[in-house]
């Protein structure tokens, strides 16, 4: 529990809350701590905040398009790691075929994201199906495989040494966003029994990054039963129903589907655009002073993006001031929009992310430009 130096204070114009009816013609940026949950203050400012002439340094803003990365057919263990810090390791991984061993990651659960592709996972649990838009929780340990039915292209983010779990859902109530009877579990079914052969496996485990494989004159998936309350999970953003108000645009955290150690995955998901004349319809600039933002954009029109794409993604470091495009901001204004299609995975970590190496032309240089008004 913190006990946060707390005492509201107002000076100037100012609107009497948060988001809503904002003094004419002011552009509202939200300092905060604790990732939109600690103490804040709300600035009414004459110019918008990401309005800068010029931009250099380690705090600019990075933009990669992930669809170049190349093919990695084999193994997860091949994808490529793109985003990391001491608590979580992003990686991209595209492959076409079934894997040939087992894999087990020792250094903490993993979490896939299914960004394209259908198949099957095959577990300690069993078998299961995925498609596009599916979170698989694996806790660290477990033994799994994939064999795609269509090219497959995953998002893979490691819990390092840490275990995910479900948000607190506060005075929502445990049934909000998504109900916890909608997560699917793995099958010991006529599908699992069959690839129980005694055909040689190998496992290939992770452990502090190094990788061992154990070979075995059989495959090792032989369970006949389990029983416990530790599983493989599975749930589709089809089936996470957003908390919305009409009359306040609610901070990224109210879409928070999984929480790791010291980082947060939020699933955001389509929606109606507050209709409250007042109400602030893209989001409020803001620094998120106390965390790195990473944006994987997976479906759908990114309305307060331009030149975003599906299989893109962003980082905003800590202290770097974003918000809305112009284009959004002003059709947000104009009411020209009634809902979002987008689709996006938000990973929000606490410590600062280590930009891997990537690809010439994987990165946008250009990105943090993307903010400058456009001539219309
Ligand atoms: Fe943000």
């Amino acid at each position: 529990m913190r006990h946060y130096i707390r005492f509201p204070r107002s000076d100037g114009t100012h609107s009497r809350q948060a988001h809503a009816d904002l003094p004419e013609g002011t552009f509202e940026r939200e300092m905060s701590k604790d990732g939109f949950f600690g103490p804040a203050a709300h600035f009414h400012h004459r110019h918008p905040p990401t309005s800068w002439a010029r931009f250099s340094g380690a705090l600019s803003p990075h933009a990669f398009d992930l669809n170049k990365l190349p093919v990695q057919p084999g193994s997860p263990w091949d994808a490529t790691a793109f985003l990391h810090n001491g608590d979580v390791k992003i990686r991209h991984w595209k492959t076409d075929r079934a894997m040939d061993h087992l894999v087990r990651n020792q250094d903490g659960d993993e979490l896939l994201f299914i960004h394209e592709g259908a198949g099957e996972l095959f577990c300690d649990w069993g078998r299961l199906d995925y498609r596009d838009g599916d979170y698989i929780v694996i806790p660290r340990g477990a033994m799994w495989r994939i064999a795609p039915g269509a090219p497959t292209t995953v998002l893979l983010v490691e819990c390092t040494e840490g275990t995910y779990t479900l948000p607190e859902k506060g005075i929502v109530g445990p049934h909000a966003i998504f109900d916890p009877a909608v997560l699917d579990t793995p099958a010991m079914d006529a599908g699992f029994r069959a690839q129980q052969t005694e055909d040689s496996w190998n496992v290939v485990v992770k452990r502090n990054g190094a990788l061992s494989t154990i070979g075995f004159p059989f495959n090792p998936l032989d369970a006949v039963g389990w029983h416990g309350d530790l599983c493989v999970v599975r749930i589709n953003v089809r089936d996470i129903r957003p908390l919305m108000s009409h009359r306040y645009h609610l901070p990224p955290s109210a879409h928070t589907t999984f929480v790791g150690r010291n980082f947060i995955v939020c699933t955001f998901v389509p929606r109606p655009i507050e209709s409250d004349p007042g109400a602030l319809k893209v989001p409020f600039y803001h620094n998120n002073d106390d965390y790195d933002e990473v944006i994987f954009y997976h479906r759908g029109d990114f309305f307060s993006r331009d030149n975003i794409k599906p299989g893109m993604v962003t980082l905003h470091p800590c202290g770097f001031t974003h918000g809305p495009h112009p284009k959004a901001f002003a059709a947000g204004a104009k009411h020209a929009r009634k809902e979002t299609d987008e689709y996006a995975v938000m990973i929000d970590t606490r410590y600062p992310l280590t930009v891997a190496a990537l690809p010439d032309g994987v990165e946008n240089r250009s990105y943090v430009d993307s903010w400058k008004p456009k001539a219309e």
